[in-house]
């Protein structure tokens, strides 16, 4: 094996979920009201989820038979203080026992302290468009980390910048027909304007209330952990411009990226999550370029787009870079195979050519709750069975699994393998099966 194939030794192979994409039964949250409003702008309610609250343990023992050392997760604010200043002791000893867990079968626990949901209150009180978010934001930090420990890993905020381009696309969306009526009922549900909820906070809102709730949790993590690395995670995917648009280009650049790197310059890492490209013409429309196979998203199947978000990131900020999502939907395991290593192969090329890459985390590990799209596409190296929650692994985390193991490219899965993992039995007793 050449040394070059090797990735730099420590490098952290894993794969990341999200508390309500995966827990179930997250109901004091804004985005738990919003799926059951009639008409919704989710296409189901995400109800039991993968039933993580009760599975944890099974899922990380699933995590470290593939091969993989580190599970990114997140902590549920809505459910740690379920009501503006009162915390929950019983809810922060379940997160505990999840760290616990981890470390107890050699997983790294990468904790992400919000993932997109707000609770309810505080959708009520403005959500980021409230002056004491970033005040809210530090104390609910500060009391989780000061109940909580064994974390060397821990993320602010996930995808801090994605309202930045999000909330046009969900702006557009509601033009529609029944746009009115969905706004009104999810109005009705929330008990607030829209704007409240993360994604559709308006920029201002992010750039002031967002990154400042980043820097407080930040210096809250850190203040009480020092040795744990913390950063803030970022929604980037490569945007090629057309002939003639690449000024357009570079000022979306300056307004969706450039303000997030340049405020997590100081941090520990910068989480980097990129999933595809879009192409940009002259008058600034962003489109999937046509003629090119997709993902179940209907997003580009593009690989390479993680070496070239990764170069972008790393020639503007020379701060360490963890890749803490990066995955392809769709029900064609072997593709998304495939993908995972050409995206891991381009990533590799990156580092060869001098930038700090301290791991690589796949979405996802389980096929989950997948926000408006509801449970339709596919993301997980492990497959869910929405009536019995049964787990069933599927070739390509055995592929990354490998990956993993090796700390190379170079080594491959090979049927052999997928009877090593044929049948592994979890901590319930229930057999977890090879797709
Ligand atoms: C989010 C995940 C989501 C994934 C795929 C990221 O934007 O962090 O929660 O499931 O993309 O859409």
């Amino acid at each position: 094996m050449s040394a070059s194939a090797k990735f730099p030794e420590g490098f952290v192979w894993g794969a990341a979920t999200a508390a309500h994409q995966v827990e179930g039964g997250n109901s004091n949250c804004d985005l738990w009201a919003l799926e059951h409003a009639k008409p919704s702008l989710f296409r189901e309610p995400s109800g039991d989820a993968a039933d993580q609250w009760r599975r944890f343990a099974d899922d990380v023992a699933v995590l470290s038979a593939l091969g993989l050392n580190a599970y990114r997760f997140s902590i549920e604010w809505a459910r740690i203080e379920p009501e503006e200043g009162r915390f929950s002791q019983p809810v922060l000893e379940h997160y505990q026992r999840c760290i616990d867990a981890c470390n107890e079968r050699g997983v790294t626990p990468i904790v992400t302290f919000h993932h997109f949901t707000l609770p309810l209150w505080q959708a009520r009180q403005g959500g980021l468009l409230d002056k004491r978010f970033s005040e809210k934001f530090g104390r609910y930090c500060e009391v989780a980390s000061k109940a909580l420990r064994d974390f060397p890993f821990a993320c602010t905020i996930n995808e801090l910048n994605i309202p930045m381009y999000v909330r046009e696309l969900l702006h557009k969306r509601m033009e529609r027909d029944d746009g009115p009526a969905i706004r009104a009922a999810g109005e009705a549900a929330l008990g607030a304007p829209l704007d409240n909820i993360f994604i559709l906070a308006p920029p201002d809102a992010v750039l002031d209330q967002g990154i400042g709730a980043h820097l407080r949790g930040r210096d809250a993590i850190k203040s009480i952990h020092p040795n744990c690395k913390v950063g803030v995670t970022l929604s980037l995917q490569e945007v090629e411009a057309e002939p003639g648009a690449e000024a357009v280009r570079d000022a979306y650049h300056a307004a969706v990226y450039d303000p997030f790197l340049d405020a997590a310059k100081g941090d520990d890492f910068i989480g980097l999550q990129t999933y595809s490209r879009v192409t940009m013409s002259p008058d600034g429309k962003k489109s999937v370029q046509s003629g090119r196979p997709q993902t179940q998203m209907g997003w580009e199947d593009r690989p390479e787009a993680l070496a070239a978000t990764c170069r972008y990131v790393w020639e503007r900020t020379k701060t360490p870079i963890f890749v803490t999502e990066n995955g392809w939907a769709g029900h064609d395991d072997a593709r998304r195979a495939a993908f995972l290593r050409e995206a891991v192969a381009g990533l590799k090329g990156e580092i060869d050519r001098g930038a700090n890459v301290l791991g690589y985390l796949a979405w996802s590990l389980l096929d989950n709750y997948e926000w408006f799209s509801g449970y339709g596409p596919r993301f997980g190296l492990v497959a869910v069975d929405r009536q019995t929650q049964r787990r069933t692994i599927k070739p390509s985390g055995l592929v990354l699994g490998e990956i993993a193991r090796n700390n190379s490219l170079l080594a491959d899965a090979s049927p052999s393998e997928e009877g090593k993992f044929g049948y592994l039995s979890n901590q319930a007793g229930a057999a977890v099966g090879i797709g």
